[in-house]
């Protein structure tokens, strides 16, 4: 069995074995199945995040769950500290690690910018979104609740993602994730915005706004990621913006007009109320954001207590925290 990975950089890193596990121990932390053993405040492991692009989600959630299984948890200092004197990522991780620190969360707006890490770890390390390649820990916990609300057999379904596809990094992580285990994707939203070479036998790109909502069983909405958009592909930008919800965003009246009954609204947040979705779509019982940040909590804990207990050899003195199934 293939030992949870040190450095948490892309859905890739993870068999679909290790994913079920995973779900597993986080299904079984909801139950409050799971028995923490505390440890001596010494012994106990420390869990910093590094972020170096802003977050709610993201960064409290590991915060809250870094705290609620018994280890210590600290915010690196982006703005007071060393890095702004031009101290690499390595060097500070490798410092952290000397001052006793087990896992960093980064986040980081450089693509790929962990990938070097992979082969000899200086820390354990989660990616907690990299530019625009992955943000592994979101897909994870949605796939934890499309799989909570549509079963294990998910071979029937067609998850609709729909917006900035080509900038996001959460997109990018479900459409390695979603397929491995079955489920057909289907993309809408401006040309420019959808990747090159993606259409094959599990992803279809649509054209049209009613067919596309029409063939889908969950619709997964991404906002504009204007502070990704290098390349000033959108022309005339108030203009883009202001028939955007009109051309390629979602209206409660449209979902209700020209989709399933049941069909239920993802969104990893945060959102723009009045391009990709509108107030009161956003404030219906279809919208399942806040959903999402409720499963974060299990899985990210889970993810936590994985890899702090993955018994990696080349981290020397890497602190655990016993857990055991009730
Ligand atoms: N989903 C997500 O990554 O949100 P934050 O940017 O608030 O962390």
């Amino acid at each position: 069995m293939t030992s949870f990975p040190s450095v948490l950089e892309s859905v890739d890193d993870l068999t679909n074995y290790q994913i079920i596990d995973l779900f597993t121990l986080a299904e079984n932390i909801e139950r409050d199945k799971v028995l923490l053993t505390p440890e001596n405040s010494l012994k106990k492991p420390v869990i910093y995040t590094l972020f170096l692009e802003d977050s709610t989600r993201t960064k409290l959630s590991f915060a809250t769950c870094a705290q609620r299984i018994g280890a210590h948890y600290l915010d690196f200092p982006i703005h007071t500290s060393s890095m702004n004197k031009g101290e690499n990522l390595e060097e500070t991780l490798l410092t952290l690690k000397a001052q006793g620190a087990d896992i960093v969360i980064i986040r980081a707006k450089e693509t790929k910018i962990l990938q070097p890490f992979k082969k000899v770890p200086p820390i354990k390390i989660i990616n907690g979104g990299d530019g625009t390649h992955e943000h592994p820990t979101q897909a994870l916990l949605d796939f934890y609740l499309i799989r909570k609300i549509f079963g294990e057999d998910l071979s029937h379904l067609t998850i609709g993602i729909a917006g900035d596809i080509i900038h996001s990094r959460v997109a990018h992580s479900l459409m390695r994730l979603l397929p491995r285990f079955g489920v057909k994707i289907a993309l809408f939203g401006p040309d420019h915005f959808i990747p090159e070479n993606v259409q094959d036998s599990q992803t279809t790109i649509y054209q049209d706004k009613k067919t596309f909502l029409s063939n889908i069983n969950l619709l997964y909405l991404l906002r504009i990621q204007l502070e990704r958009h290098n390349d000033q592909r959108i022309e005339n930008l108030p203009e883009f913006k202001k028939n955007y919800l009109r051309d390629f965003g979602f209206s409660l009246e449209e979902i209700k007009t020209e989709a399933s009954p049941k069909l239920k609204v993802m969104h990893p947040g945060p959102v723009n109320v009045g391009l990709e979705l509108d107030h009161a779509l956003l404030k219906s019982d279809r919208y399942l954001g806040l959903k999402e940040v409720e499963v974060s909590m299990p899985i990210r804990m889970a993810i936590l207590l994985e890899q702090l207990n993955n018994n990696d050899e080349t981290i020397k003195n890497a602190k655990k925290i016993q857990f055991s199934l009730l």
